[in-house]
Parts: C-alpha cells; sequence; structure tokens
C-alpha cells in the first residue's frame, strides 16, 4: 500500500484542474482496502479510478483511495463463453484489448472508454450499443458495514443507463473490487449503432472479429471526441435525457428532423442534438469549452478553472431548457 499526502491531482483525473487532494492512497489487495478503511476511519474517502467522470470543484480534504489491483485471469470455460475475473484498477481499455486479440467477443463497443475495471460497473459505461451490463456476471465488493468481501448478481445491481446500485443505494456501502465478465468465442458482434452500420455497410458480419469491431470504434472516437491528453475532459458531462412519449410527440411537431431511439423508459433523445440546436457548440467561459465536434464534451482548452465549467455547464442547461424544456443532468460527478 502506498499513501501519499497533499497531493497535486493534476495528473491524478481527466480533467485536468489545478487542486490537491489531503491524501491519495492506493491499495494492492482486498485485505489492504479494509486496512485504509480501518486506518482513515475518521475521514471522508472517495474511491477514484482513473479520474474520468468527475469534476474536481476544489481541493478535496479527504482521501482517495485508488485500486492498484491490475490483473485479470479466465475462470471458466464453456464451448461458448469464456468468463474472466479482472481487478477493479485494471485499465478497461487494456482489458479490452487483450481480450479483443484472443477474438473473446462483448466488450469491443467499449473500447477507448477511459476508466478502470471497478468505474465501469459503478457508471455501467457503454458505447455504440454495449453496455458494461451486457457482460457483467458477478461484482465483488467490499461491504464496509461487514468489512467483508460480498458476492453480488449482476441482476442484484439495477444496472440502467449510466446508473447502478453502486451510485444510489450502495454508494456507500460498497467499494467493488473485482468483476466477472462473460465473453463469447463466436457471434456476439453488436453492429446496432448507425455509425458501425455504416462501417460494415455490405459486409458479411460472420468474417469478423473482434478487433475488427474495435479499429472501427476507436476510428469513431478518435473523429469526434477529443484525445485523451491534448485537451482535459471526462467524456460526455450529460447523459440523454430520457423523456415521456407525450413530451416526445409534442417536441416532433415542432422539429420533425428530432432523432431518438426508443427505450423501455420513454424516448431517448441525443443531448448533443439539443446543445447544437440551441446554439451552444463552441461556446466558451475562460478556458472552458463545449467541443465542436461532439457537444456533448466539454473541454479544459488549458487552465480553464472548475468555475469556468460549471458556469458553462449551466450556461447549456440554460439555453437547452430555455428552447426545448427539457433539463439536462450532469453525468460528471462533482466532488
Ligand atoms: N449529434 C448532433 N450534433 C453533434 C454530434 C451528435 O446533433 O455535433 C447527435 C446526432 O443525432 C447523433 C447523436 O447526437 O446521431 C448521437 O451522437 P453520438 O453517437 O456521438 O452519441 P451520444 O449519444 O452523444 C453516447 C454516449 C457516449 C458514447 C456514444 C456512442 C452518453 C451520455 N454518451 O453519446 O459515451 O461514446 O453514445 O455510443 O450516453 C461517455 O459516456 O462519456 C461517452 C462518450
Amino acid at each position: 500500500m502506498t499513501i501519499e499526502k497533499d497531493l497535486s491531482l493534476f495528473h491524478r483525473h481527466t480533467f485536468g484542474m489545478d487542486v490537491r487532494a489531503a491524501y491519495w492512497a492506493e491499495y494492492q489487495s482486498e485485505q489492504e482496502l479494509t486496512d485504509l478503511l480501518q486506518r482513515f476511519s475518521d475521514r471522508s474517502v472517495l474511491p477514484i479510478g482513473s479520474g474520468s467522470n468527475m469534476l474536481f470543484t476544489k481541493d478535496f480534504d479527504g482521501v482517495l483511495l485508488h485500486s492498484s489491483m491490475c490483473r485479470a485471469k479466465a475462470l471458466h470455460e464453456t464451448q461458448d463463453e469464456v468468463w474472466i475475473e479482472a481487478e477493479s484498477g485494471l485499465i478497461m481499455d487494456e482489458l479490452i484489448a487483450q481480450l479483443a486479440d484472443m477474438d473473446l467477443r462483448g466488450m469491443e463497443n467499449l473500447s477507448h472508454i477511459p476508466g478502470t475495471v471497478g468505474a465501469s460497473v459503478v457508471q455501467n459505461v457503454g458505447a455504440y450499443g454495449v453496455e458494461a451490463k451486457d457482460v457483467v456476471k458477478t461484482v465483488y465488493a467490499l461491504n464496509r458495514e461487514t468489512m467483508k468481501v460480498d458476492e453480488l448478481r449482476a441482476e442484484d445491481c439495477w444496472f440502467g443507463y449510466r446508473n447502478s446500485r453502486f451510485k444510489s443505494e450502495w454508494k456507500d456501502r460498497y467499494i467493488v473490487t473485482r468483476v466477472i465478465f462473460c465473453l463469447f468465442k463466436e457471434g456476439h458482434l453488436c453492429l446496432d449503432h448507425g455509425g458501425l452500420q455504416s462501417v460494415f455497410a455490405g459486409v458479411d458480419v460472420d468474417t469478423l472479429k473482434a478487433n475488427d469491431v474495435r479499429e472501427a470504434v476507436i476510428r469513431i472516437r478518435r473523429n469526434k471526441l477529443p484525445e485523451v491528453g491534448e485537451y482535459g475532459s471526462a467524456g460526455s458531462f450529460f447523459t440523454n435525457p430520457v423523456i415521456m412519449s407525450s413530451e416526445f410527440a409534442k417536441l416532433q411537431t415542432l422539429y420533425p428532423s428530432v432523432p431518438h431511439y426508443d427505450t423501455s423508459a420513454g424516448v431517448k433523445v441525443p443531448a448533443a442534438w439539443l446543445i447544437e440546436q440551441s446554439g451552444c457548440k463552441g461556446m466558451q467561459v475562460g478556458a472552458a469549452r463545449v467541443w465542436d465536434k461532439q457537444p456533448l464534451v466539454l473541454v479544459n482548452t488549458g487552465g480553464a478553472t472548475s468555475a469556468d465549467v460549471m458556469l458553462l455547464a449551466e450556461q447549456v442547461q440554460n439555453r437547452v431548457k430555455e428552447q426545448f424544456g427539457i433539463d439536462l443532468t450532469r453525468e460528471v460527478l462533482y466532488i
């Protein structure tokens, strides 16, 4: 285990805010995590992976707990499936790259999503028609009440769109330490998303391998999203609003070309479209800017303060509300 005091967070999260944490503690095992929680029982603690979905609004006075548990192993194999157990600190994309090289299918659409295995289940990350929940079998998490590791079935984790029980009822109870993913040896490539459909139009899906889809996803992402390291950002700043069909019908009367996707919870309207239509593309506050190619992303063009980002986010929300009467919900966590 390592513990650092009064540490700059500039390189420890992706938004590039110049803030500090009172403590940064890394653990290499579930036992070390337990020890750290006991040692810092009088302080506020916050688990952090790659810090790719957070905005530090000020210095953090507590303990940031970072998993350095980074192993993955095959647990179980059938004729069709391989179950992989991955530890929470492993970078999700490193795992996906290895799986795609073995042509184990199911996670390739999540390629290049920043972040760690642990965060990916808390957040139920998703892209190009696939969500983490589609491949999660079991989650192991340290129960902070009992200090024991509990085995949690995927169906008990209440996965939803960018949501899980770990973000609500279980927020202060559990810290995810390991995840079992179920991958497939054949079939199971998901090409439903419009972007992938156009890349593979006319191609026989049976000839494709996980790496073909991974490469296509990476190309699409590079065209739309800021390169990690070039500009600070936390990916999508807002979630795509899901509205009632009656509300959507009114919107469609006014804007017949509004893109939309039907879901079991209602009609999903791309926030990027709403933001673009409200004239926010390229809008800037200080050094924080609405990304031109994908306006759902707010970027730090260099030296932005959290106040810049928060004001910009508020201005975007206000404009969308004024024009469409729709509330944009933040995906990024304010700390
Ligand atoms: N659009 C515009 N203008 C733009 C860009 C997009 O109007 O400048 C509209 C288009 O209609 C487009 C639609 O928005 O078809 C959807 O855009 P995109 O496919 O880029 O996806 P998204 O819904 O904006 C979501 C995820 C992304 C994920 C992509 C791809 C959320 C909050 N975001 O974005 O995830 O990569 O789908 O599947 O659901 C993230 O969570 O950080 C993230 C980047």
